[in-house]
């Protein structure tokens, strides 16, 4: 049975993931759903008219990859796409705060994400596509988001290595790098409100995000950045000196 993972299926933009699939995707018969919130997973499943097998997980936390493993060992699902899009951002500057929120952006970021991938790829196909959630806080240093920035880096480098990686398997990766999306993550993470550039920036929709992003990793494309904005900025990063880029780019 051709099945899909999602992690973060239960809000923002892993439930609009979740919503658009079947039309782009017709053959996946079958989704895994990955989040904290079973009620909420079971909530998003109503979404599609498909199978969903709902896995309350908490991707930070090392049981939960072996549960994930003990899963796939079990039923030997078919993975046609793997979308690692759990994650959080918490705004503030290191040494103050919550150690917990610059642990946790790390632990579910960069940790969690690279064991979904590790567990899952052995199910994976000739054919088959994996999207990594990303940002255009990847694309340089963010003072005052410091750790989630970083964290994002690391998940851009991550999916251009493992798409060279995979290339001989015929797997391709796809990092998505969205700008600011009005989702719980903003509250969350004590965004809202609190960052004048978060509050002048223009904002992407979670709706066209999931599109666009579905419809480039069928393409098999290494990286998608929506809205034109956002584009240049990526393009300004790679060509401006990282200190000069990182005055505009304070949260
Ligand atoms: N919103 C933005 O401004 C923005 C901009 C650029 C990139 N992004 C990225 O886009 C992705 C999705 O963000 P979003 O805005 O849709 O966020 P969101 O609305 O807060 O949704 C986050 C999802 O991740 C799940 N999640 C959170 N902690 C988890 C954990 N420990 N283990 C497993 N799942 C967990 C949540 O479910 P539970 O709480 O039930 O676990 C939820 O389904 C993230 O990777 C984020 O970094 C967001």
């Amino acid at each position: 049975m051709k099945a899909a993972v999602i992690t973060g299926a239960s809000a923002g933009l892993g439930r609009e993931f979740l919503r658009q699939m079947p039309e782009l995707y017709p053959d996946i018969e079958e989704y895994w759903l990955i989040a904290r919130n079973k009620d909420r997973l079971l909530e998003a499943a109503k979404d599609i008219p498909r199978q969903c097998r709902i896995f309350s997980l908490d991707l930070t936390k090392d049981e939960s990859y072996a549960k994930l493993a003990a899963e796939c060992e079990a039923l030997r699902p078919e993975v046609w796409m793997l979308i690692n899009n759990s994650g959080c951002g918490f705004l503030g500057n290191i040494g103050e705060g919550e150690l917990e929120h610059q642990t946790r952006m790390v632990d579910l970021n960069l940790k969690g994400l690279t064991a979904v991938t590790h567990t899952v790829l052995p199910y994976m196909p000739k054919g088959s596509r994996i999207i990594n959630v990303s940002s255009i806080a990847s694309f340089c240093p963010n003072a005052r988001m410091t750790t989630y920035s970083a964290s994002k880096a690391y998940v851009t480098a991550f999916t251009f290595g493992l798409g060279e990686e995979l290339k001989e398997k015929g797997i391709t990766a796809t990092a998505v790098c969205p700008g600011p999306m009005d989702t719980e993550f903003i509250q969350l993470g004590g965004i809202k409100g609190n960052s004048k550039t978060f509050d002048v920036l223009p904002y992407c929709d979670p709706v066209k995000v999931a599109r666009g992003a579905l419809i480039a990793a069928g393409m098999g494309k290494s990286v998608y950045t929506p809205r034109a904005f956002y584009k240049l900025y990526r393009v300004l990063a790679k060509v401006l000196p990282t200190k000069l880029m990182m005055q505009f780019a304070k949260t």
